[in-house]
């Protein structure tokens, strides 16, 4: 069976997209990364791909004189790879809803906190500051509003007293390493529709829930 063509957006570090090559590279993947897009020249997360010998490319956004023109360079590079499906992971740039249309419920993202709680920036500080007990990570379908849209899969960490912004990133990254792969292999799967904007999806739901501070003697 052909497998799901991907083209996954970055502009850093890459560790999502790290995940995400390991993933495909299992015997058992149902998916494969046909392009890596990068707006920064920079982003590490590029050499992540070269290593893994996959195509990739800068893309500067700074080299267009419009959010349309840079998007357009952008959907031009993924239909010429085939992508099917594409995955923003750590990509920061706010896209255009005209953008998100033309790729709708094809383009998903990792949000680093348990949305729609913590939208936008900064959301582990604001978590730390608003003394929740849960945290976590959310893979969900793009829509034109920043950090919204139906969602796939959640993870949800604890917040720890001592924890710093830093203790609390590395606990919700390495959740967001198994999210954003196993969204990659329900949606892959068939086993995700979109009902209005909501996501159904074929999957077992866990069993227990995650209490913090443990109940106990
Ligand atoms: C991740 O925390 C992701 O949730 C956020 O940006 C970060 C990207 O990290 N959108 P990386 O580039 O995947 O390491």
């Amino acid at each position: 069976m052909a497998r799901l063509r991907v083209g996954v957006l970055i502009s850093g570090s890459g560790t999502n997209l790290q995940a995400l090559i390991d993933d495909c590279a299992r015997a058992d993947a149902e998916s494969e990364i046909v392009l890596v897009l990068s707006n920064r020249a920079d982003a590490f997360g590029l050499a992540r791909a070269q290593r893994a010998g996959l195509p990739q490319r800068a893309i500067d956004h700074e080299g267009y004189d419009s959010r349309e023109a840079f998007e357009q360079a952008l959907t031009e590079a993924l239909e010429a790879s085939g992508v099917e499906l594409v995955c923003l992971a750590g990509f920061m740039r706010v896209l255009t809803a005209r953008f998100v249309e033309r790729w709708r419920d094809r383009l998903i993202n990792i949000h680093p906190s348990l949305l729609p709680a913590f939208q936008g920036l900064d959301t582990h500080a604001r978590a730390i500051e608003a003394g929740v007990r849960l945290a976590g990570c959310t893979v969900h379908f793009v829509r034109p509003e920043v950090d919204s849209g139906p969602i796939i899969v959640q993870a949800a960490v604890p917040v720890l007293p001592d924890d710093t912004v830093e203790s609390l990133a590395d606990r919700v990254l390495r959740e967001e390493h198994r999210c954003l792969p196993l969204a990659l292999r329900l949606i892959a799967q068939g086993r995700v529709s979109v009902v209005g904007e909501r996501c159904v999806i074929d999957a077992a739901a866990p069993d227990g829930a995650l209490i913090n501070p443990a109940p106990g003697p």
